[in-house]
């Protein structure tokens, strides 16, 4: 399968993805939306996957935002769509069983932030910016930003950044917690790629299962979140993998991990 906006590889079971507008700094235009819900859905299904790095084109954006060009020419009826088919899309990665990260390469403005923030963390080259620079546009970020935005950062310091329009750097976004690390930019897909390698030596199941957790949790009651918890913890006890990674354990070797 091929994408028009997109650039999509394989690397050795990671996925690398690709926003390739980079005469536009990657702006999120109709057609990336639509292929970005197409990969999330080829990341979810295709066996030759098991974790995926989104990143942008060029040495400049990551994402610079919604295409502001389409965005201009949106009604109340159309823009409301607009928001609803991102956020749906962006939703996608987060909800993926695979690990998902953001290799974020320079700007990620606007809807480039919130789509960093739909990956499930974020890692940075030296030379990115984030900011929710949508009021300075008459309106509230549309895939995420007002949600996800203070979950990461605490509701202070969201607040902040999004009604103040400001561009925070790589370090700034370190500091408060919205990137897990900062690494020179020809670093950028490497550090990913390691990082991803090492989950990838984890059992599947339980990994998919802490994706899963730290997601629904946000939706329950501590109690709720504890007792579903327990279930998990109970249900990954009756697996093969966990047979085999405590009997590795137990006979000092590695663990050869299968899934089930
Ligand atoms: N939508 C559409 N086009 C965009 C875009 C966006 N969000 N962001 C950048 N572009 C385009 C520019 O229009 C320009 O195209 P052109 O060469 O055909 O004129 C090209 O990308 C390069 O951008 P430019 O503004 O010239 O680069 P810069 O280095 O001077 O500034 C930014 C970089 C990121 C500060 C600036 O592009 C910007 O503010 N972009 C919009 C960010 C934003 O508000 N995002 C939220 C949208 S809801």
């Amino acid at each position: 399968m091929t994408y028009s906006t997109l650039l999509f590889e394989i690397r050795d079971s990671i996925a690398l993805v690709t926003i390739n507008r980079p005469d536009k700094l990657n702006a999120l235009n109709d057609t990336v939306i639509n292929e970005l819900g197409e990969v999330a859905v080829r990341i979810a299904q295709d066996n030759a996957i098991r974790a995926a790095i989104l990143t942008g084109a060029g040495p400049k954006a990551f994402v610079a935002g919604a295409d502001i060009s389409e965005l201009a020419d949106c009604d109340p009826a159309r823009a409301h769509v607009l928001s609803e088919k991102g956020s749906h899309t962006f939703r996608r990665f987060e909800l993926s069983n695979k690990p998902v990260v953001a290799a974020v390469n320079g700007f990620a403005l606007g809807g480039g932030c919130e789509l960093a923030m739909a990956c499930h963390f974020r890692i940075a080259s030296d030379n990115a910016r984030f900011g929710q620079p949508e009021v300075k546009l008459g309106i509230t970020p549309g895939y995420g930003g007002t949600v996800r935005l203070p979950r990461l950062v605490g509701r202070g310091r969201a607040l902040e950044l999004l009604i103040s329009a400001a561009m925070i750097d790589a370090q700034e976004a370190l500091r408060i917690g919205l990137v897990n690390r900062v690494v020179p930019f020809d670093q950028l897909v490497p550090e990913c790629e390691k990082l991803l390698r090492a989950i990838l030596e984890n059992a599947p199941l339980a990994v998919a299962a802490c994706l899963q957790m730290v997601d629904q949790q946000e939706s329950l009651t501590q109690d709720e979140a504890l007792a579903l918890e327990s279930r998990r913890f109970g249900e990954l006890a009756g697996t093969a993998d966990f047979k085999e990674g405590t009997a590795a354990f137990v006979a000092k070797r590695k663990a050869g991990f299968i899934g089930s």
